[in-house]
């Protein structure tokens, strides 16, 4: 979702900032703006354009810039219009503002205080600048202008402020969506996501809630919202800028698709010391003192969840519940006996996930975030932290975060039970299988070709494999918009298979020896009625005629091998329909709205 990038140093301003909000359109925007300093008029300049950040380059005529903000927006309040992109400037002129996340009561502040006053758009973000411009008019310098406006929001924000009074100066505030402070020995970067620090700083501060930061060129100082100062940490960056490059890939997602069996290597070199899993102990003994695991998530972290599930019960024989986050923020179930609380995010900022997370600390409950981003926000406010260490997801569409998920949650179900298989080795047998998978996947341009032709396409499956066939219809739908459903299979009959028509595309999925011959069935029953069918089967149960194999592994795992076809269909059919398939059309990487 919507992106902040600010500079302030000896390099240009302006192709950091371009650079950064780059490094960013992976989140998803449909307009993009930036303001700075021209050294020529000794003003800030601002531009802004309704569309991608190359549209906005081409308007900057400005060469060189000490200091820069920049925002891509992903819209909330109001149209997708110039009018509406950030930044936003104040009724005088004098603040410039870059904005991200919503403020609650931004109407109630427009009555109040700005009655009088008349916004050039529609958004939230232009009573924040407003405010701050009106506590100025009422006598205030400007950083008690700024602390007092944010002290009246209600809601989430990271901000950017400029004062063109102020000009080696940069304002920033944050409460509830991510910012971040980087330093380098040549100026300060700040942004909402790592991703844009690189490779400009080499040490970095992520702020916490309630904070205001005035920035200079060498140094910063963090406040909380009285005004009084806030000690703080600098960190060195530990991400590596080439990790968020295409390579020889044509895109993002086929590269993360392949980057799946050396993911899956690197968690193993990560959780394991020979054959003994390395999870601390205590952590381990804390979640054995809960009766219930409750897992929270969103979209494809939901649907790992769901196999994770299986998991802990199967292995660890702990009864797990799995809850899509946004709606047990607001409409929480009955919770019996002890439970405990694991929330799986890939980027660990999704705002749904940070409503249940402010409940149930409130609630003094022990929570877990199992994430892709130890420096986000629901890593930093949980009790315990499991990464996933996938590297950087840049593909709206999330694949090896999925099956990393999974992988991680494994190991955690196995050392909570009381298996004695060798779980590494099963691991490591998936990771090369996944090799041989991916080796083949051109293969899958041609049956994309063949078989998805219709507006809408079901994949069916039983148990683990209704749980892959939920993430493979989502992928699908999310990149090629073919209407795609994930359904358990012995429930077609039930009434949705009153939508099956002439070649309506049916997909089954097939790696479970009880619900084999069941799912089979189901499969001949759309059949009969004019489906066009595929099979994605294991190969120990593989019957005549069906061609689309998967090595066999431990049925537990299948999910981690199965979902593998289905991402590269959903990929070839994207590519088959010309979509934009690392940015599909209305998402973004970062959910940070509710
Ligand atoms: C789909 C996808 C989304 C995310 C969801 C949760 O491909 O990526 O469904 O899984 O928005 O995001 P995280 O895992 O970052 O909380």
């Amino acid at each position: 979702m919507c992106g902040i990038v600010g500079y302030i140093g000896e390099k240009n301003a302006k192709d950091i900032v371009l650079n950064g909000l780059k490094k960013l359109e992976y989140r998803g925007y449909d307009s993009a703006g930036m303001s700075l300093w021209d050294n020529k008029t000794s003003d800030h300049t601002l531009i802004k354009v309704k569309g991608r950040i190359d549209a906005l380059e081409k308007r900057i005529d400005i060469k060189e810039s000490p200091l820069a903000i920049g925002h891509t927006r992903w819209a909330t309040h109001g149209k997708v219009n110039q009018e509406n992109a950030h930044p936003h400037t104040s009724f005088s002129g004098r603040f410039i503002v870059v904005h991200n996340g919503v403020i609650d009561n931004y109407k109630q502040l427009k009555k109040t205080y700005l009655n009088d006053k008349t916004f050039t758009s529609e958004t939230d973000t232009e009573v924040i600048a407003f405010l701050i411009d009106y506590f100025v008019s009422e006598s205030l310098p400007a950083d008690k202008a700024i602390l007092k406006t944010l002290r009246l929001l209600e809601g989430s924000y990271a901000l950017l402020v400029i004062d063109r009074t102020q000009p080696d100066l940069i304002y920033a505030a944050k409460h509830k969506s991510p910012l971040l402070m980087g330093k380098s020995n040549q100026g300060i970067i700040i942004a909402s996501d790592m991703m844009a620090l690189l490779p400009t700083a080499d040490q970095y501060v992520a702020l916490e809630d309630e904070t205001f930061v005035t920035i200079h060129q060498d140094a910063f100082t963090i406040f909380d919202l009285n005004g009084t100062v806030q000690p703080y940490q600098m960190q060195p960056i530990d991400m590596d800028d080439m990790s968020s490059e295409k390579g020889a890939f044509d895109h993002f997602m086929l590269k993360e698709i392949h980057e799946q069996p050396a993911v899956i290597r690197k968690i193993l070199n990560k959780y394991f010391e020979k054959n003994d899993v390395l999870l601390d102990t205590a952590m381990l003994d804390t979640i054995k003192k809960h009766d219930r695991i409750h897992i929270l998530a969103a979209g494809t972290s939901m649907h790992a969840g769901l196999v994770a599930k299986k998991l802990l019960e199967q292995w660890a024989g702990m009864p797990t519940e799995v809850h899509i986050a946004s709606e047990f923020a607001y409409d929480m179930p009955l919770l019996n006996g002890k439970p405990f609380f694991i929330m799986i995010s890939q980027s660990g900022e999704t705002a749904d996930l940070r409503a249940c997370l402010m409940r149930l600390k409130k609630d003094h409950h022990t929570v877990m975030t199992v994430t892709n981003v130890r420096t986000s926000t629901l890593a930093r406010e949980a009790d315990m932290v499991l990464t996933i260490h996938a590297g950087p997801e840049i593909a709206v569409a999330s694949t090896k975060a999925y099956t990393a998920q999974i992988a991680v949650l494994a190991i955690l179900s196995y050392a909570l039970s009381h298996q004695s298989f060798d779980l590494k080795a099963e691991l490591s047998k998936i990771a090369s299988a996944m090799d041989s998978l991916l080796e083949k996947h051109e293969d899958f341009k041609p049956i994309v070709e063949s078989l998805l032709n219709k507006r809408h396409c079901f994949y069916i499956g039983r148990g683990l494999d209704y749980a892959v066939a939920l993430e493979a219809a989502l992928k699908l739908k999310e990149i090629s918009y073919i209407q795609t459903e994930g359904f358990a299979s012995g429930e077609l009959k039930h009434g949705t298979i009153a939508l099956i028509e002439e070649d309506t595309p049916v997909i089954a999925l097939i790696s479970q020896n009880s619900t084999a011959s069941l799912t089979r069935s189901n499969l001949n029953e759309v059949k009969s009625r004019g489906a066009k069918t595929l099979s994605i089967v294991v190969e120990s149960l593989r019957e005549n005629g069906e061609t689309m194999l998967i090595p066999d592994a431990n049925p537990s795992l299948a999910p981690l091998l199965m979902v593998i076809p289905t991402q590269l269909i959903a990929y070839y059919a994207a590519l088959v329909k010309g979509y934009d398939i690392d940015k599909p059309r209305n998402l973004a990487k970062s959910v940070t709205v509710e």
